[in-house]
């Protein structure tokens, strides 16, 4: 059977590191009450002027080298992003011209932190029908772009940083074995940024309103990412028969240590078997899934046969999973 199987991982994350200590001496906040309530002790920050694809094309880069392939054999790069470069053109164009894959067509999606889930079930579910055969998937944000340091209750939670996977075609048993996806848009209030699109464009009178910040209602999207990680890990359990037990890895998208643990818990998965790297890149939204599968990779959690589920949620909101034998 044809599946689509990871054949390459990378990651780029900017130079300049904010510590939670940083932001004592920014905001009304606390080392202590970041840590305890998120996990987070560090993040990065991209320099200003520094683009989504700035960070995606080496992380991309780096996933090609990794994969051993020339660029000029990627059919089709995928990237997700909530902070694209530009409104238009796409950032995916943007990453195609750095890395040379001037065969691959190329295309963005924004399906905030869930994004990384869609690219990569969009990408096998074209490797499934046959369409392609190598494709890029790329999580890139540049979130602090849009974070209001004055607003302690967001600003604390994010940072940018981009992560990269090659996807190929492969006869035999490791690839991606389920994917699934869930959205509810009743519920896009819960984290929402209203300025900057259609509805509320860019004017000299509402640049000082908060239209432009990310608007959150922490506490209720909290509850709600709780169930509907445990329903994307039951559906990836349900479609492949597989165990809980049978999970050797489980990468979670890092927004919250909390969430993360109580919905290990509900589905009964032990703690140990949980990757975190929050602490140290903090929540990068779309970037997030792909630079933890990379340092997975890297320290050696995730080896050839693991049973590796991802799982993710966010703003729309949305949520999914993906199952795979890599
Ligand atoms: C945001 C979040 C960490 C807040 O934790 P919480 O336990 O729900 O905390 P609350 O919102 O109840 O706030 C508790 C108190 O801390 C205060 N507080 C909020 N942010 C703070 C900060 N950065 N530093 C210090 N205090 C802060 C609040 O004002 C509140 O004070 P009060 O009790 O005097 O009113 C948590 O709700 C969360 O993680 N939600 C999900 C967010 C998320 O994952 N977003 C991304 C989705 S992809």
């Amino acid at each position: 059977m044809v599946r689509a199987r990871i054949i390459g991982t990378g990651q780029h994350l900017p130079e300049k590191v904010l510590t939670n200590l940083d932001l004592e001496k920014m905001m009304d906040t606390t080392d202590e009450w970041i840590r305890q309530r998120t996990g987070i002790k560090q993040r990065y920050v991209a320099a200003n002027g520094q683009g989504a694809s700035d960070l995606g094309g080496p992380a991309a880069a780096r996933a090609i080298e990794a994969a051993g392939i020339d660029p000029k054999e990627i059919d089709l790069i995928i990237c997700c992003t909530t902070t694209p470069d530009y409104l238009f053109p796409a950032s995916a164009c943007l990453i195609q011209h750095q890395v040379g894959a001037t065969k691959a067509a190329a295309y963005d999606v924004n399906a905030a932190c869930s994004g990384f889930v869609c690219g990569l079930t969009t990408a096998n579910a074209y490797i499934q029908a046959g369409i392609y055969k190598t494709i890029v998937i790329v999580g890139t944000e540049v979130v602090t772009s849009r974070l209001n340091w004055k607003k302690r209750d967001t600003a604390v939670l994010f940072g940018d940083g981009a992560g990269a996977v090659v996807v190929r075609a492969e006869n035999g048993d490791h690839g991606i074995l389920s994917t699934f996806l869930g959205a509810d848009g009743g519920s896009g209030d819960l984290l929402i940024l209203p300025g900057g699109g259609s509805r509320n464009v860019v004017t000299k009178e509402n640049v000082d309103t908060g239209v432009h910040d990310i608007s959150m209602k922490g506490p209720e999207l909290f509850k709600k990412a709780v169930v509907v990680f445990g329903e994307a890990v039951q559906q990836a359990l349900t479609a492949t028969g597989l165990a809980i037990n049978d999970i050797d890895v489980f990468i979670p998208h890092q927004a919250n240590t909390r969430i993360i643990y109580a919905a290990a818990d509900r589905i009964g998965l032990p703690q140990e078997k949980v990757f975190l790297n929050i602490d140290r890149v903090a929540n990068t939204t779309a970037a997030s899934i792909p630079i933890a599968i990379d340092d997975a990779v890297t320290q050696g959690r995730i080896r050839s046969g693991s049973i590796v589920l991802l799982a993710a949620f966010g703003a729309g909101i949305t949520w999914g999973s993906i199952m795979l034998r890599w």
